[in-house]
């Protein structure tokens, strides 16, 4: 049924994957604001900028570790670096909110926290941070979720929550 004024033949076959092509990128862009919307998926932002080569002046980067902000309310600051975290360990009483300022000194790392939704990549020069509310007793171990060299596997650490 090919008219003689259309300029341009297109292969039935090509047609419907042209139209698989165009549904698939709707259905992408539909999942992706979803995510975003519903489920506070988000792409992590740094929330700072800091010079990796010296934390030393950064304030808080200066001294890793946790830090009590109200009652039950912490601060952890956290730095990654081939092939550790400074501080290695962190413990906080049940019930805890606690915001994870996170930074690297030297490659690019990661840090997902487990059974939380917490998994951010931790790139040198920014902090990226997000907050955890930590109800059940145990412990949750932090891994480096990007690879970083030979020893990337015994990159991690442990949030220890106490009844
Ligand atoms: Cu740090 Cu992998």
């Amino acid at each position: 049924m090919a008219n003689k004024h259309e300029s341009m033949h297109i292969d039935p076959y090509e047609k419907t994957w042209i139209i698989v092509s165009i549904l698939m990128l709707a259905v992408f862009f539909g999942a992706i604001t979803v995510a975003g919307l519903s489920f506070g998926v988000r792409v992590p932002d740094p929330v700072a900028r800091v010079n990796p080569t010296d934390l030393q002046a950064s304030g808080t980067f200066a001294e890793p570790g946790l830090k009590e902000v109200a009652p039950k309310r912490y601060e952890a600051y956290i730095v990654a670096q081939t092939w550790s975290f400074n501080p290695r360990e962190i413990t906080v009483p049940a019930g805890s909110i606690v915001k994870f300022y996170v930074t690297s000194r030297d490659v690019q790392h990661g840090f997902k926290l487990q059974n939380t939704n917490v998994n951010m990549q931790i790139v040198p020069g920014q902090v990226s941070s997000l907050a955890v509310k930590f109800d059940e007793p145990g412990e949750y171990d932090f891994i480096c979720t990007e690879y970083c060299g030979i020893a990337h596997a015994t990159m991690y650490g442990k949030v220890i929550v106490v009844p």
